[in-house]
């Protein structure tokens, strides 16, 4: 019988239609590159509902695309049941954090959220995601490096 222990990680932004998923995409990729898909699983969700069942944002879809990085996720919205599910829910901003905060169902359910920037180590300069909705390609950019930079931190943690 196998009892290896699967961590699974949920990663949440504000629409789950550009950061958490290209998170969710970019690590779900060095979890392939470093075969480790029995042991880690990556989800991805939203604070906000609004976007339930789109796929990503096309912007964050092709700037993705262009680092080799595919997105297929369609978004949901976090639930309270997702702290059940996973042992470590990870915020790109401190709005998403407060947010998860309130959903949280008791005490051990709090100290399953963690903020991204947490794992940054090349960005000292970023104590959060920036939301790109309203941003040019750029944006799109930034977010990419931050999450190349916090999901490479959480990976060796994790194999750790
Ligand atoms: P995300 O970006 O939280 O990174 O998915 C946003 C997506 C949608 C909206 C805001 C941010 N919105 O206002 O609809």
């Amino acid at each position: 019988m196998d009892n290896k222990k699967i961590t699974r990680i949920l990663f949440v932004c504000l629409g789950n239609i550009c950061r958490s998923p290209a998170a969710e995409a970019m690590l779900q990729q060095m979890i392939i590159r470093e075969g480790l898909e029995t042991s880690i699983e990556v989800d991805s969700a939203g604070t906000y509902g609004g976007h339930a069942g789109e796929r990503s944002d096309v912007r964050m879809r092709r700037a993705a695309e262009m680092r080799g990085i595919a997105m297929t996720h369609r978004a949901r919205q976090v639930r309270e049941e997702d702290f059940e599910c996973f042992d470590r829910i990870i915020a790109m901003d401190d709005n998403n954090y407060e947010a998860l905060f309130r959903l949280a169902p008791d005490r051990a359910a709090q100290q399953k959220i963690f903020r991204f920037r947490e794992y940054l180590r090349h960005h000292p300069e970023w104590s959060y995601i920036p939301d790109p909705y309203y941003e040019g390609h750029e944006g799109f950019e930034l977010v990419l490096d931050l999450l190349e930079d916090g999901c490479a931190q959480l990976l060796s943690e994790l194999k750790r």
